[in-house]
């Protein structure tokens, strides 16, 4: 892992994918690094946060958010060390969680910064279950899916960073849970390690059946974080007065065109409206950024009693991330997808 220190090595968007990015979408410059300014901080960047939305700010189309320029360095969560503090609230030597995006080094003037406590193990968890993701799962399974004790909770892409913590959450509120993953592997961990109640594999034939199968009741909360055929096996499986938050369809960000075969619109909005199904898409930050605070208390606690746990898949290497990002999209990671650029 390089360690130079004179170096800010920074990965920039070279060219807009036009379906599934490609190594040549990125770029891998090299600069000095910057030099902070009265009130700012200098940032080294020891991890960063590989997320599917950074998809989206591939694209220049219609999004919640504006896309990262041709040329600008490709955005992103990190945990960083504030290396020289030329502002009085943060110290040399500190963890912050910040916004640096994909380079080693980055200046900041503190504006959304977030100290870190000092005494944390991993502080590498603070983009996945105790940052953006575990958030995700949190706001979008209690506030949307209003899990009940008994109801029968399917999650969609299961082993990943939101979904391993919104089936744990059900668990914990007494509900069924079954899983839907990619491969026995997945699988098996989604069952025996988070205690999911059964895990499918959506790789294998006949999802709907098996899916069907391990819902004998029906579906009362799905939490969306895929579409495709996925989302096809479910929607005959919701009950009445289901309850379906709209996390994410990742098996759409890659595509150009809808996908082929009859219009479905009609069977969803149907199905909607017979079952009286509420179906509600969500952006955690802009929908309940000031409910941080109630969502950090609670899964501090849970993590800390191991009724959450945690995976990480920790990428050593800047230059790595571009391939691991693509492999995002393809199912390649196996839990919270970080990139490690320096140590701690
Ligand atoms: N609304 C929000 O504010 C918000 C915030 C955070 C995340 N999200 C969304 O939540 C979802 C999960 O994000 P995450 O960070 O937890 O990622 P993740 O689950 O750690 O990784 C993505 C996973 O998606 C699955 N996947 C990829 N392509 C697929 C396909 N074509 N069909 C089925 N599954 C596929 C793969 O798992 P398998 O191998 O198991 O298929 C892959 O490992 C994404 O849709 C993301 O955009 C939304």
């Amino acid at each position: 892992m390089p360690q130079n220190t004179s170096v800010n090595r920074r990965i920039v968007l070279s060219a807009r994918p036009r379906a599934a990015p490609t190594a040549e979408d990125f770029r891998l410059e090299k600069d000095s690094v910057p030099k902070p300014g009265a009130g700012q901080v200098l940032l080294r960047t020891l991890y960063l946060s590989l997320d599917p939305y950074m998809r989206g700010r591939m694209s220049d189309g219609p999004s919640y958010a504006p896309p990262v320029a041709i040329g600008d360095v490709m955005v992103g969560g990190t945990v960083s060390r504030v290396e020289a503090s030329r502002n009085v609230d943060f110290k040399d030597g500190e963890l912050v969680l910040a916004y640096s995006g994909w380079q080693d080094y980055a200046v900041s003037d503190g504006t959304g910064l977030t100290t870190l406590y000092p005494e944390d193990p991993h502080p590498s968890r603070a983009l996945g279950v105790l940052g953006m993701p575990g958030f995700t799962a949190y706001m979008g399974l209690l506030d949307i899916g209003r899990p009940v004790t008994g109801e029968t909770v399917v999650v969609a892409a299961a082993s990943g960073a939101v979904g391993s913590v919104v089936g744990q959450i059900a668990k914990i509120k007494g509900c069924t849970v079954v899983g839907i993953a990619g491969g026995q592997a997945k699988c098996r961990y989604v069952i025996d390690e988070l205690g999911f109640d059964f895990c499918i594999d959506h790789h294998a034939d006949n999802l709907t059946g098996r899916l069907a199968a391990a819902c004998p009741k029906g579906i009362d909360v799905y939490f969306e974080s895929v579409g495709g055929a996925v989302f096809d096996a479910v929607l005959p499986l919701l009950n009445t007065k289901a309850r379906v938050p709209v996390c994410g369809l990742i098996a759409a960000y890659n595509t150009t065109e809808l996908p082929p075969g009859p219009d479905r619109l009609g069977l969803l909005v149907g199905t909607l409206l017979r079952k009286r199904i509420r179906m509600q898409g969500f952006i955690i930050f802009d929908d309940y950024g000031p409910r941080w605070s109630e969502f950090a208390g609670a899964m501090v606690g849970w993590v800390q009693e191991d009724k959450v746990k945690v995976r990480e898949d920790i990428v050593f290497g800047l230059e790595n991330a571009p391939e691991a990002f693509i492999g995002l999209l393809q199912g390649k990671n196996f839990g919270k997808l970080v990139i490690q650029l320096a140590h701690e």
